[in-house]
């Protein structure tokens, strides 16, 4: 099994995009994936169609208010499990911070689940604040997006700070699994430029499929169906498989040959 967590504390970035199209792409080559909504904006949630906002959802499975089978929805379009999200969310902050060992409270409730699937991904807020640390303690990887434009790396110092602190403090096993270029303009130089800088910088930690800017996938979540669904040939659709191709070809079949 493999935990990814998207995180860039930058908003608006495509991690939600990411994590929705990924999780689906994986999906569509046979393995089982689970998908978390760490977003009390619940983003991931829509994008697949699912609205708990007067139901039970991960907030009240992180409080001990609900169990897992009240709170796992099935999403049948693509294929693959959720846990939905709400504005609900925005309570852990004051509901579980300071109780003994709240860090790991999204590990400890995925590992009892987590045998059932290949992939786990769990989405992240634009923050840097309780989600994030419950969201990095549970996780063995960070996919960190990062937005063709200027500024792309503004913040990725402070978030790869927290990556370590969680790393000294909760858990030591969590990778960088790498950066992942989203929203890419190849009309324009600028996009060639920050590709040019992000890989200069981070080489072989930046993965070789990058996303291009796609009004499809932008149209999808109104439809509440993942991008490479709802048009399979589009450009950005495409791009999701191929990395989808590219994290099974580095990620899993490497750790199966040691
Ligand atoms: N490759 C793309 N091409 C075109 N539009 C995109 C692409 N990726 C994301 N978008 C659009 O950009 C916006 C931001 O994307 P997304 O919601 O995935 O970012 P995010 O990092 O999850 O944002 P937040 O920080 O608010 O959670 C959305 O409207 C989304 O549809
Ligand atoms: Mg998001």
């Amino acid at each position: 099994m493999t935990k990814i967590a998207v995180v860039n504390q930058k908003g608006g970035v495509g991690k939600t995009t990411t994590v929705v199209n990924l999780s689906t792409a994986l999906a569509l080559e046979n393995l089982r994936v689970l998908v978390v909504d760490g977003d009390a904006q619940a983003n991931a949630s829509s994008g697949f169609g699912i609205n708990r906002r007067n139901g039970k959802n991960l907030y009240h499975l992180l409080i001990g208010k609900a169990n897992i089978d009240e709170v796992l929805v099935r999403v049948e379009s693509a294929n693959l499990d959720l846990i939905p999200s709400s504005p609900d969310l925005i309570g852990v902050d004051t509901e579980l911070r300071g109780k003994p060992n709240w860090e790991l409270a999204l590990k400890n409730l995925l590992d009892n689940i987590s045998s059932n699937y290949e992939f786990i991904f769990i989405d992240a807020p634009p923050s840097l604040g309780t989600l994030t640390v419950l969201i990095l303690s549970a996780a063995e990887y960070i996919l960190i997006p990062v937005q063709a434009e200027y500024y792309a790396l503004e913040g990725v110092a402070q978030l790869l700070e927290t990556v370590h602190y969680v790393r000294r403090t909760i858990n030591p096993k969590l990778k960088l699994m790498g950066f992942l270029i989203t929203m890419y303009d190849k009309r324009t130089k600028l996009s060639e430029q920050v590709e040019e800088q992000i890989r200069g910088i981070f080489k072989e930690m930046v993965f070789s499929n990058v996303i291009p800017r796609s009004v499809r996938l932008a149209e999808a979540p109104s439809y509440g169906i993942p991008g490479v669904l709802f048009d399979p040939l589009s450009v950005g659709a495409i791009a999701y498989r191929n990395l989808a191709k590219e994290i099974l070809e580095k990620f899993v079949k490497r750790e199966a040959n040691v």
